[in-house]
């Protein structure tokens, strides 16, 4: 099998995985993993838990067998996903934390593309937490088993129960 190559913890894709099989379950089907790059946790996703699992990414390259929509990620698109995933997800960042008002939303911050001003790590977080808080989210934090310190998940539940299993339109790829 081809290696790939892939920028920080490689071990984050299964630990992601792993933590969404536990977490949802059976409670969601379609899963969009928003600015998933090359596609590796959607491929886990799709192919270890048989979720329906897609990439959002305009970079519009991902590993053989993974679903992709090359495009970049808005939170209107959402409602077409039972869970939305952000993992390190960068310029998606601000649509991602919107997505939880309507969607269950598991987001793993890494740069700061939340504001024009300096934020480290602990302060993006709290930042991002802010904004749930503002808007009633329910937000839990939960460090995960990958090298950090980039592996600290803000996974949160819209204000008030509100998945439809509204299938996603066909896929381009
Ligand atoms: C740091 S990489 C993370 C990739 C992958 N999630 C991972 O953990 O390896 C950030 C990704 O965000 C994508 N991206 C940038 N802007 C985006 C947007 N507006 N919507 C969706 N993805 C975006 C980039 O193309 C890139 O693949």
């Amino acid at each position: 099998m081809a290696r790939h190559r892939f920028h920080g913890d490689p071990a984050r894709f299964d630990v992601v995985a792993d933590f969404v099989a536990e977490h949802y379950g059976n409670r969601v089907k379609y899963i969009a993993d928003v600015a998933g790059g090359q596609g590796m946790l959607a491929r886990i996703l799709s192919k270890h838990y048989n979720y329906e699992c897609e990439v959002i990414d305009p970079r519009g390259w991902v590993l053989k067998g993974v679903t992709s929509r090359p495009q970049e990620y808005l939170a209107s698109m959402a409602t077409y996903y039972d869970l939305i995933v952000g993992l390190h997800c960068d310029e998606a960042l601000h649509e991602v934390a919107a997505s939880a008002l309507v969607r269950p939303v598991v987001l793993v911050p890494c740069c700061n593309f939340w504001s024009a001003e300096k934020l480290g790590t602990k302060e993006l977080l709290a930042a991002i937490e802010n904004y749930y808080l503002e808007k009633k989210m329910k937000v839990t934090r939960v460090t995960l088993p990958f090298h950090g310190p980039k592996n600290i998940a803000l996974v949160s539940e819209p204000p008030g129960e509100c998945i439809d299993r509204t299938p996603p339109p066909a896929s381009p790829t």
